[in-house]
């Protein structure tokens, strides 16, 4: 349910605006989504083929054909299935040996020459983080080189062959960045992200827990399935 409706309002974005500019994630939330996106093109015709996309994230130190890598995660479950075109997909550069500074600049300038971000989807992190602006980040962050929080890292580590390989540095969109975007979708699923969910709809705003930014931002819809939504109510 959960991916079918993201997915039906990416499609939806896109017939509407076949210009559409998606900022998209990664990790296990929106895989069902990329699914049903992949089907509606194969099933329907959906058409992607005008569309941009940015991602919010990726790993310093992967070379773009990793097979860990977020490029690598993106065409294996999206990218290589749809008709968008080459030169409308832009991830975040983090290969070894690359100015990472100036490819945060690049990013910027590349969302910023896009007219922005129209529907920007995220997952949020068990601590909280919105792509890896982990806590303590400011809400004015913009596209920069950040350090993984330690859960993030020891998240991470199950997917890598051996504590040396896997990453503990990225180059992130900043939250400022995020709140740039005219729509956000935040997609959360499983009981084990009931307690953050909970905290980062209805509690404080803070720094301390970076995706409370989200109440900020005017056009927000949070799509949770039902072990993710337990400890939320529906209205205070
Ligand atoms: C990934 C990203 C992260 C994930 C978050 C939740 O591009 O930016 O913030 O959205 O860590 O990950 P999952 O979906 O694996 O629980």
């Amino acid at each position: 349910m959960l991916s079918q409706q993201a997915a039906h309002i990416v499609g939806d974005g896109l017939k509407a605006n076949p210009e559409l500019t998606l900022g998209l994630p990664t990790g296990s939330t929106p895989l069902g989504m990329y699914a049903e996106l992949v089907r509606l093109r194969q099933a329907e015709g959906l058409d992607f083929s005008r569309a941009r996309t940015f991602n919010l994230d990726e790993y310093i130190g992967l070379p773009a054909d990793h097979p860990k890598s977020y490029h690598a995660y993106m065409r294996r479950h999206f990218f290589d299935h749809v008709n968008l075109a080459a030169e409308n997909i832009d991830i975040p550069n983090g290969a070894p040996g690359i100015d990472v500074d100036a490819e945060s600049e690049r990013y910027e300038r590349a969302i910023h020459a896009a007219g922005g971000i129209d529907l920007l989807i995220v997952g949020i992190g068990a601590n909280g983080h919105i792509a890896f602006n982990e806590p303590g980040s400011s809400f004015a962050s913009r596209t920069r080189v950040v350090n993984l929080a330690p859960d993030t890292i020891a998240n991470a580590r199950r997917l890598f062959e051996s504590e040396a390989e896997a990453p503990r540095t990225a180059i992130t969109v900043g939250i400022g960045t995020i709140l740039d975007a005219h729509r956000i979708l935040v997609l959360a699923s499983g009981a084990s992200k009931a307690g953050v969910v909970r905290r980062v709809l209805r509690g404080l705003v803070s720094e301390s827990l970076p995706a409370t930014a989200l109440q900020l931002h005017a056009d927000v819809t949070a799509i949770l399935d039902q072990p993710a939504a337990l400890d939320t109510p529906q209205s205070l």
